[in-house]
């Protein structure tokens, strides 16, 4: 603890130094921000060393690449992911002073050993990880050492990493680079009090996986703590709050692309990032019409009740091409009922054609499913799974958004996602031309077994209590499920899972009954209440009392709840079948 107490005030006398220079500048001079040149990020390439020689092991020189501007956290991070285990760390984040090292190898700081910071010429740096901006060649040895209190002069680092042999990477580095500038526009009468500063083509590493603008700003707090402090509203994606400014009197940070000087929207997660973007944000004047009325208030909520009769199926492809290094199987026909989406397509034909197509997949409240394997086969190291149409070009969404016409074919193809290069500005995706284009169809082994069944969330009564939620009514609203779970409280169990672009919800499960729907929670004397939309008929609040059959129609109401309605609806009976279809549909969904 003395220790770390130490190395702060260390750091901190250097942190002052830093911001007193800012402050000089910022006096004399209006913030200027000059874009950056567009193509290619340029790359520099650094060393690092870990000397553990006191007791464990040293390497030494291990080479890396990272792109221009970085600092030495996001060279340690762009280090681990180029030298893998040759190279790991853990570390503390403060606020005020950034990152302090804990652990490099495995080996952690304790009783007066730390891991002290030594440049490629052996000398003590007097800051940091986060102040170091590295340029090209730079070299920083770690080194696993014993501070003596009654002697806190750091002597000169002469061990063996001074001068070795280079370790080359064992992986090209795969991290993006966009760049982020804080305007300080219109800031004047709200800065007064707060730590604000602009800061001006802040380079964030970001993973290819996560290209997203909101994941970028979700990384800056821990990556470039120095430099950007944001808090995110989760609920809707936006800024709050930018290096101590808070939105307020009519102004919000609101994203602007560099390079083509529009504006985007505040909802961060709707900006997909390329390698080199740079991103200003100014805290810029609301135009309430322009963006939030748009799909909100515009149009009513329709909804028209479906034909009734057979549920209609379509006829569908799918292929799994890993030609790379394994199976391929092309072509697979399988039905799905229509209305269906891509995700469900992938279910459908899981259930039609076995072995022959299975999958894994992640998912997420935004995005929704990401398909992270294939017949066995797991993305890996720049490896992923496209998704290509019958056409052999590449799908711009994921396979949630993906809604399925009779005949359509979709080709998952087991390729290199190859990093930016210049040649390539857009990070296209080629067109497929792999043998799943003009192969024999597989017919299917099994007829179509699953059931459908379409709800809709109605918006009635919904306009006190939708503000700050994500509430979005849904309409006829497809969900598949397996004839041996046909209670609405099993359906309702899986909408997160199957359409969690479409319907979130949360069921009490000691009643069985609806909590929230689409981020709306019952209250103030009204409940999401199912009717039956072919007869019209209100169905008990408790989802177990309702057996489905195919084709059945639900539709969700946010009504007024009349107290007598439930009380003689729950009889020992009912309560005992209840909990046992609760546990066989959590059996059901574990072994799912
Ligand atoms: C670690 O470095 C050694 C050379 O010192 C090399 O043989 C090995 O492949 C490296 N391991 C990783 C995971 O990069
Ligand atoms: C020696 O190394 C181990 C890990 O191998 C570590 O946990 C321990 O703290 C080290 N001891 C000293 C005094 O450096
Ligand atoms: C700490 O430094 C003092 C003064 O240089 C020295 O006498 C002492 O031996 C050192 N202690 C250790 C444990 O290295
Ligand atoms: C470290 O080396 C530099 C020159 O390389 C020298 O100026 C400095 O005094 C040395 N520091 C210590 C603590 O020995
Ligand atoms: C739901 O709405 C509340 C405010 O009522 C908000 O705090 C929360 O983040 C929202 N959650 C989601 C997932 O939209
Ligand atoms: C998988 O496809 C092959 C034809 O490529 C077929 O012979 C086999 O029966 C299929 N297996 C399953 C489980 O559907
Ligand atoms: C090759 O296929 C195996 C499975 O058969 C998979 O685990 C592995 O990641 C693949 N390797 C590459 C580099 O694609
Ligand atoms: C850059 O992209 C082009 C077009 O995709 C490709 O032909 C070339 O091999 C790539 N170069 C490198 C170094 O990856
Ligand atoms: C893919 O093919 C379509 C026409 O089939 C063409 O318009 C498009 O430019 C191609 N895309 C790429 C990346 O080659
Ligand atoms: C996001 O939600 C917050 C409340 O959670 C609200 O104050 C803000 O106006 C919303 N922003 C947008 C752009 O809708
Ligand atoms: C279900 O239980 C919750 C408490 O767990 C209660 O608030 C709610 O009113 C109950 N709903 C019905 C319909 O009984």
């Amino acid at each position: 603890m003395t220790l770390l107490m130490k190395l702060m005030t260390v750091a901190c006398i250097a942190f002052i130094f830093s911001i007193g220079c800012v402050h000089g500048h910022d006096g004399a001079h209006a913030f200027e921000c000059e874009a950056l040149p567009g193509g290619e990020v340029p790359k520099i390439t650094n060393f690092i060393s870990a000397d553990n020689s006191i007791n464990g092991t040293t390497i030494c020189m291990m080479q890396y690449e990272v792109p221009q501007g970085a600092n030495l956290w996001q060279g340690m991070i762009a280090a681990n992911q180029q030298q893998g285990d040759n190279f790991t760390y853990m570390a503390n984040l403060n606020s005020e002073y950034g990152h302090f090292i804990t652990t490099i190898n495995g080996v952690t700081a304790a009783d007066g050993y730390f891991w002290a910071i030594f440049d490629g010429e052996g000398i003590a740096t007097p800051v940091g990880v986060d102040a170091l901006v590295l340029e090209d060649g730079d070299s920083y040895i770690f080194n696993y050492m014993y501070y003596n209190a009654s002697s806190p002069t750091i002597a000169n680092y002469t061990g063996p990493c001074l001068n070795a042999p280079v370790i080359p990477a064992n992986m090209p580095l795969t991290y993006l680079s966009t760049f982020i500038t804080v305007a300080d526009d219109n800031t004047d009468n709200v800065k007064a009090g707060t730590n604000f500063e602009p800061v001006c083509n802040q380079l964030v590493l970001f993973d290819q996986s996560q290209p997203s603008l909101y994941d970028v700003m979700m990384l800056v707090n821990n990556q470039i703590p120095l430099d950007i402090r944001v808090t995110l509203d989760t609920s809707n994606m936006t800024v709050m709050t930018l290096n101590d400014i808070t939105n307020q009197g009519g102004y919000a940070w609101t994203p602007f692309n560099v390079k083509t000087n529009m504006k985007l929207p505040r909802d961060l997660s709707m900006t997909q990032l390329s390698d080199g973007d740079q991103i200003r944000f100014v805290f810029a004047e609301v135009n309430d019409e322009a963006e939030v009325n748009d799909d909100d208030e515009g149009d009513e909520f329709e909804c028209e009740a479906l034909p009734g009769g057979e549920v209609p199926k379509i006829t569908n492809f799918i292929s799994a091409d890993n030609s790379f290094n394994g199976t391929t199987i092309c072509m697979m026909q399988y039905e799905v009922p229509q209305g269906a989406n891509l995700w469900q397509g992938m279910m459908a034909a899981s259930q039609q054609q076995g072995d022959n197509f299975t999958y894994m997949a992640t998912v997420h409240p935004i995005y929704g499913h990401f398909i992270t394997t294939i017949n066995g086969v797991t993305g890996a190291a720049g490896y992923f799974w496209a998704i290509f149409d019958g056409e052999g070009i590449a799908t711009p969404v994921g396979v949630d958004w993906l809604v399925l016409e009779d005949g359509d074919s979709y080709i998952f193809n087991y390729m290199y996602a190859p990093p930016y290069n210049a040649s390539n500005p857009d990070h296209v995706i080629a067109n497929y031309t792999g043998p799943c284009l003009n192969a024999p169809v597989i017919s299917a082994n099994m007829p179509l077994t699953y059931l459908s069944t379409f709800i809709t969330v109605a918006d009635d009564n919904t306009e006190n209590v939708k503000a700050g939620t994500n509430f979005e009514p849904v309409c006829n609203q497809l969900v598949l499920f397996d004839q041996s779970q046909p209670s609405l409280y099993d359906v309702m169990m899986l909408v997160n899972m199957q359409i969690p672009l479409d319907i979130r919800v949360t069921v009490d499960t000691s009643n069985m009954t609806v909590m929230t729907l689409n981020n709306i929670t019952n209250q103030g004397g009204y409940a999401w209440t199912p009717f039956n939309v072919k007869t019209n008929m209100k169905l008990p609040r408790d989802l177990s009392m309702t057996q489905l059959s195919d084709g059945d129609q639900i539709r969700f109401d946010f009504a007024e709840v009349e107290d007598d309605e439930d009380d003689d609806m729950s009889s020992g009976v009912e309560t005992t079948m209840s909990v046992i279809l609760l546990l066989s549909s959590v059996f059901m969904a574990f072994f799912i």
